[in-house]
């Protein structure tokens, strides 16, 4: 059965509780040991922050404290230490093509001589259309700064040109801080998720959650005539990784056409799948299409587009809306900067050339994972969409949600990062995602292979391993 996996108290994931407590305290003393300077600076440099941290995620790293970071260049982070490291986490995918790509290190200081923000397009916006129906279709095109806003905008227009209040979303998603994708299933019922900070509105009034790969919950949920729009990621990459079955995209397009619904792809992290992303390469069809992170080479920018048939019910609804706060946009999107890191990274980044380098980048890593496993007799297993590697500390494929949430292991996951980390490897924090970008080396990709096998050896090995 895919995915589940019985967590006892004493082995998790395969590993003894005690073993994992040894290397664990072992592993974070090292951690600790390799950075005294930057053990010293937050000792003294902290206390401004809410928490200790700029942005409240830096603390859910695995390591005992944060690394700081003082340059990062192609596929590799310097510290404050002058420790060295090969970076596959790349930002959670907004670095997915290197540190500051040659093209949008250019265009920055270009930009950066005319102006950085002042409402108004550039003659790069003009090109930057063209190259985004040239790059992922005939959509009609906005741009916002963060893929969390891109997915609201693209929201409020289905409800609009439906007149429908509900968005369906699948159970274990993450869509950015979107708050109708703040919800999950629970015994067959969509609840809030647990932990939401000052939440008051009933997300239950706006938001349907269904299981990933179920296509008859999908038809119960929409056949209620009132969701608006199904918003999804090909693949769920949020949640461990989860694979569409066969025929489940088909049935998505179908049954969002019956139900009069539409179809709001999110390609934020599966951009890695391919030139135009997961749609172009595996042919989808939606009416609304998202992407951010990496679209402008780490520049702070997203982009949503509408198909005519969509722009044209907007046009008409809009024709009716009365004057006012459309509440979509935000002052400092669609600025020069954002056209000059768009126009390089579309043009000169994110090419045919770059994603085979990418592809076969990855595919490698997936290899040397597997095989690792295999040889550890490790109860895991790897998963891969385009250059985005994941292995997961339970057996798979998994189908769903429940079933990614069930294979989520963090506490031997926070152990294998920082045994990586210790090795020379940084991997993505919240799950085991690992990034191959256009300046990944070979022998970077090997590296992290080794360091795999090593961490492995400690988990599963004889105890002399150890
Ligand atoms: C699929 C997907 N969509 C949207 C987002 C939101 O991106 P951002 O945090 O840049 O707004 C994320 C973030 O991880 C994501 O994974």
């Amino acid at each position: 059965m895919g995915g589940t996996m019985e967590k006892t108290a004493d082995v998790i994931a395969g590993v003894p509780v005690a073993r994992l407590e040894t290397i664990r305290a072992r592993e974070a003393a090292a951690y600790a040991a390799a950075r005294p300077r930057t053990k010293a600076a937050l000792a003294g440099g902290t206390a401004a922050w809410l928490d200790g941290v700029p942005m409240h995620w830096m603390t859910d790293w695995p390591m005992p404290f944060p690394m700081l970071v003082a340059r990062a260049r192609k596929a590799r982070l310097s510290d404050l230490d002058g420790q060295r490291i090969d970076d596959f986490c790349l930002g959670d995918t907004g670095s997915m093509f290197g540190h500051s790509p040659a093209p949008v290190a250019r265009a920055i200081r270009r930009q950066a001589r005319d102006g950085l923000t002042y409402m108004l397009p550039t003659e790069a916006a003009l090109e930057v259309g063209r190259l985004l129906v040239e790059r992922f279709g005939d959509f009609r095109w906005q741009i916002a700064t963060t893929a969390t806003d891109a997915n609201r905008f693209a929201l409020r227009v289905a409800r609009a040109v439906t007149g429908r209040p509900k968005v369906l979303v699948f159970n274990g998603c993450y869509h950015g801080t979107v708050d109708e994708a703040m919800v999950a299933l629970h015994a067959g019922q969509t609840v809030a998720r647990p932990g939401l900070t000052g939440q008051v509105a009933d997300l239950t009034r706006t938001a349907v959650a269904v299981e990933f790969n179920d296509l008859a919950g999908v038809e119960a949920a929409l056949a209620a005539g009132d969701v608006a729009a199904i918003l999804t990621e090909p693949v769920m990459t949020n949640s461990c990784m989860v694979l569409p079955e066969p025929g489940f995209h088909d049935g998505l397009r179908a049954l969002s056409r019956k139900f009069g619904a539409l179809l709001i792809i999110d390609e934020t992290h599966t951009i890695s799948s391919g030139l135009g992303g997961y749609t172009a390469v595996h042919g989808l069809d939606p009416d609304i299409f998202v992407a951010g992170k990496c679209v402008a080479g780490g520049m702070p920018t997203a982009i949503w587009g509408l198909r005519d048939h969509v722009a044209k019910r907007f046009a008409a609804y809009n024709a009716t809306r009365a004057a006012g706060h459309s509440g979509m946009g935000t002052t400092l999107s669609a600025n020069p900067m954002q056209f000059a890191c768009l126009r390089a990274t579309l043009a000169e980044v994110m090419t045919p050339e770059t994603y085979a380098h990418m592809e076969a980048g990855a595919a490698r890593l997936e290899a040397g994972m597997a095989a690792a496993i295999s040889r550890h007799g490790a109860p895991w297993h790897v998963v891969r969409v385009g250059a985005r590697v994941e292995f997961i500390c339970a057996p798979g494929p998994l189908r769903n949600g429940s079933e990614a949430e069930a294979a989520h292991q963090p506490a031997v996951e926070g152990v294998v990062h920082t045994c990586l980390l210790n090795r020379g490897c940084l991997i993505a924090p919240f799950h085991n995602m690992m990034l191959v970008s256009p300046v990944t080396s070979m022998k970077q990709i090997d590296r992290l292979i080794a360091a795999f096998d090593a961490t492995l050896a400690l988990l599963f090995g004889p105890d002399e391993a150890q």
